[in-house]
């Protein structure tokens, strides 16, 4: 706070000065911090500040917790650093933009890529924004993320998506990571064509825009897996032909059975434990396609004696977002509507209740949680 005097509207305040308090911005912000598995707290954390001139720092409107998230919390990803701000999805106003940043200016309200990309690199000319010599996924990673009250977005000419005025902000954090990931690492990797069988082997908020973007493509059937029968239920509603709880039914021998013995086209794997990959290897037919979403905090056995002469390809790929706005037009035009998906909101200061209902996912009914400021 800082106090000034004021006049008094050309009245003597007599023998003492008239003053009145003004708020100057705060430096502080409140985040979610990582320190170690296991360990996390919402507390007060410096405000980002433009590091770069071709930075922006964004106001964060809201924000969700991505499964990957929960893998940094369980020690899967020990290069994570303890102090880390989490989070790389959102949707915010900006606050400050650095001096070479032309495509956005202050009070843009943007879509924040989970990648963030140079637009110059190697890769980057390539469309492998993951892969960016100076980006790719860093945010919440490498650098501070989006589970707070600001954050900075490096390279903010290509790592955020400008949002019209009168858009649904809700559908739009889903573009951040949980669609182009489904759609690119799932969908476009493991070839799905009219037609075919395929099979998504978990129903989080990965598999499920894997469900809503598959169907671009109108696969004949679309077999869903989970051990979560509220997860498959939903999936059930967003398009999936059948559902399997690999909890309670031997799921490959159930995806034969509706196969016909042959297995899917496409298998999607959405969990990022050994069990499902290799699920997805017992169930893929001959010439399929094996598209590995998840990320692994584990190594998984290949069982290349059964499937050395299957002809099928296996895929891994870190979501790019080179298709972030061929997405962003089906969602404005709401031939998908991703916004389904959020199951729970909260105030951004209710992150750690956040956090608890979508690591009890089951037990809460949860899908997406989403966090307004
Ligand atoms: N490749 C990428 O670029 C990328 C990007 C984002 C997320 N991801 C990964 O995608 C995966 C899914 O993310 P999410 O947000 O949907 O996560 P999530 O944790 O919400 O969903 C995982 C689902 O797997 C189910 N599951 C757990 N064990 C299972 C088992 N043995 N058999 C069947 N189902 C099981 C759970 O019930 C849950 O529904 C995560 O591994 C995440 O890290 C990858
Ligand atoms: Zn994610
Ligand atoms: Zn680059």
């Amino acid at each position: 706070m800082k106090v000034i005097p004021v006049t008094n509207g050309g009245v003597s305040s007599g023998t003492f000065d008239v003053y009145k308090i003004i708020p100057i911005k705060s430096r502080n912000m409140k985040a979610l911090v990582y320190y170690g598995p296991g360990k996390k707290s919402w507390e007060e954390q410096p405000k980002p500040i433009l590091k770069e001139t071709t930075d922006a720092v964004v106001r964060i409107l809201k924000t969700t917790i991505c499964g990957t998230d929960l893998h940094i919390m369980k020690g899967d990803m020990p290069e994570v650093a303890s102090g880390r701000i989490l989070g790389h999805e959102g949707v915010g106003v900006i606050e400050e933009v650095g001096s070479t940043v032309s495509n956005f200016k202050v009070g843009d309200h943007v879509i924040i890529s989970c990648v963030t990309s140079c637009g110059k690199c190697e890769y980057c000319k390539k469309g492998m924004y993951s892969h960016c010599e100076k980006g790719g996924w860093i945010l919440g990673y490498m650098i501070d993320g989006t589970q707070a009250e600001y954050v900075r977005i490096p390279y903010a000419d290509n790592s955020l998506y400008p949002i019209p005025a009168g858009s649904d902000e809700e559908a739009l954090v889903m573009l951040s990571d949980i669609l182009p990931t489904g759609f690119e690492c799932g969908v476009l990797n493991g070839q799905v064509k009219p037609g075919d069988t395929i099979a998504i082997v978990g129903a989080g908020p990965v598999g499920m825009a894997a469900l809503l973007t598959s169907q671009f493509y109108t696969p004949a059937e679309i077999i869903v897996i989970d051990q979560d029968d509220n997860r498959l239920a939903v999936a059930k509603t967003f398009g999936a032909t059948h559902t399997i709880n690999s909890a309670t039914e031997n799921a490959t021998l159930k995806v034969m059975e509706l196969t016909n013995g042959k297995g899917v086209d496409t298998a999607i794997e959405a969990v990022g434990i050994p069990a499902t990959f290799e699920l997805c290897e017992t169930i893929i037919a001959a010439g399929g396609h094996i598209a590995n979403i998840g990320v692994h905090g584990k190594s998984v056995a290949l069982h290349l004696e059964d499937l050395w002469d299957r002809n099928i390809t296996i895929t891994t790929r870190l979501v790019d977002t080179v298709t972030t706005p061929m997405l962003f037009k089906t969602v404005q035009s709401k031939k998908i509507e991703p916004k389904k998906l959020i199951t729970h909101r909260f105030k951004l200061d209710q992150m750690i209740a956040a956090y608890d209902t979508f690591e009890h996912a089951s037990r809460e009914k949860a899908l997406k949680v989403l966090l307004e400021n």
